[in-house]
């Protein structure tokens, strides 16, 4: 039996709500499969934690962290701790210190009508955006000079470094190649004449290597644009920290919103854990009410199971999603439904289970 450690930080809001159908499927899939079991422990840490205590994890949280096979997080934030606090001391804090640099955010439509877009279907709206994790605008250097005199300013650095963007673009590269799709880059050279020229130049630098994948560059205005218009022209997609932020919530909304969203975090020399959860935050709007939606959640479940190299079971998981989508009786509302969080959870592994058992 293979033995996977799996540390929770379920975190604020609808994290908690999200994380415990995520850790049901988990569960299941253990139960039926007598060659993987999976052990959990949860840390408690967040908002919360930190309006008793005073710091959003325990000062070792990296070391307490460092020998679990995988990470899964719900959200972090919440009115009441500022937000640049929550979450660079936590979410950002993992990225980077387990040097997770590759953010894998697949934009799929799992189901014609879960977009918004007219005449789109699941052929146009499938791609797969790797976001650099561990740098760029996110680097968190820069300074607050002369505060609250009429002379200030503030400088917020990017910081793109050779080794970093490299990296993330040599593993785009690899991932276009390894699955025969096209490979575009979305960068801001026209205007960010440091950080974009340089990613800019590295992408065609290492481009050399990889003659036989096809390329694109765009403008992230413009990609932006296309994301809505022409969703079909994007495969694999690599970016920067920011724009990837930013494209990937346009990719969500294409594809039936935050509430089906996932994005993987990945050290993919496995020095570090690396860590899965949805792309959307806490949703204070909703939280408490049971009624958030835990696909995304779930999705990251999916993207675990890969990263386990238990792929079968990460198609299943993917599979089911469609299905109980396609289904439709078991949705939450905000994919017009009138199911709880949970009752969701509990029918998808109903149907999870109906055809892998
Ligand atoms: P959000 O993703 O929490 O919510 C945006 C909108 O999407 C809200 O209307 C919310 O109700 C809806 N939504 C999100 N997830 C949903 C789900 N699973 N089911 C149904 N509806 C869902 O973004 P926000 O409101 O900008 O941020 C709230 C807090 O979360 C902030 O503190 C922010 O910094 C934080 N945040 C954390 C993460 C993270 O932990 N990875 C990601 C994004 C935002
Ligand atoms: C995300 C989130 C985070 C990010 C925030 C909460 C720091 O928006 O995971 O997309 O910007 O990376
Ligand atoms: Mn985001």
């Amino acid at each position: 039996t293979k033995q996977y450690r799996v540390a929770l930080i379920p975190g604020d809001g609808i994290g908690p709500e999200v994380v415990a159908e995520g850790v049901k499927v988990l569960k299941e899939i253990e139960k039926v499969d007598s060659t993987v079991s999976f052990s959990f422990t949860e840390f408690p840490w967040g908002c919360e934690y930190y309006l008793e205590n005073g710091k959003m994890m325990d000062d070792n949280a990296l070391e307490q962290l460092k020998d679990y096979d995988a990470i899964y997080l719900g959200a972090v934030g919440y009115p009441g701790v500022p937000d640049h606090i929550s979450l660079r001391d936590l979410l950002i804090k993992i990225r980077k210190g387990f040097d997770q640099y590759v953010n894998l955010r697949p934009v799929t439509l799992l189901h014609p009508e879960l977009t918004p877009l007219k005449s789109k279907a699941e052929k146009d709206i499938d791609m797969l955006v790797i976001r650099e994790n561990s740098e760029g605008e996110y680097a968190g250097a820069g300074e607050w000079l002369f505060k609250d005199k009429p002379e200030e300013v503030v400088l917020q650095t990017g910081v793109f470094s050779r080794k970093g963007t490299e990296r993330i673009i040599r593993h785009a590269y690899e991932e276009a190649r390894k699955t025969n799709r096209t490979l575009t880059s979305i960068s801001k050279g026209n205007a960010l004449n440091y950080s974009m020229v340089f990613w800019d130049q590295i992408f065609e630098e290492v481009g050399k290597e990889y003659p036989d994948v096809q390329t694109y560059s765009y403008l992230v205005d413009a990609a932006s644009l296309y994301f809505v218009s022409q969703p079909e022209r994007f495969e694999v997609v690599v970016t920067s920290n920011l724009f990837g932020d930013i494209v990937t919530d346009i990719g969500a909304a294409i594809t039936g919103g935050l509430g089906l969203a996932t994005g993987a975090n990945i050290n993919p020399e496995k020095k570090y854990p690396s860590m899965f959860e949805p792309v959307h935050g806490s949703a204070p709007d909703i939280a408490g009410k049971g009624v958030a939606n835990p696909i995304a959640a779930i999705w990251s479940v999916s993207q675990m199971l890969d990263f386990f190299e238990m792929e079968e079971w990460g198609e299943a998981v993917l599979t089911t999603i469609k299905k109980i989508i396609k289904e439709g009786t078991y949705l939450t509302p905000d994919l017009g439904g009138n199911a709880s969080t949970e009752e969701l959870g509990n029918r998808f592994v109903e149907l999870l289970l109906l055809e892998n058992s």
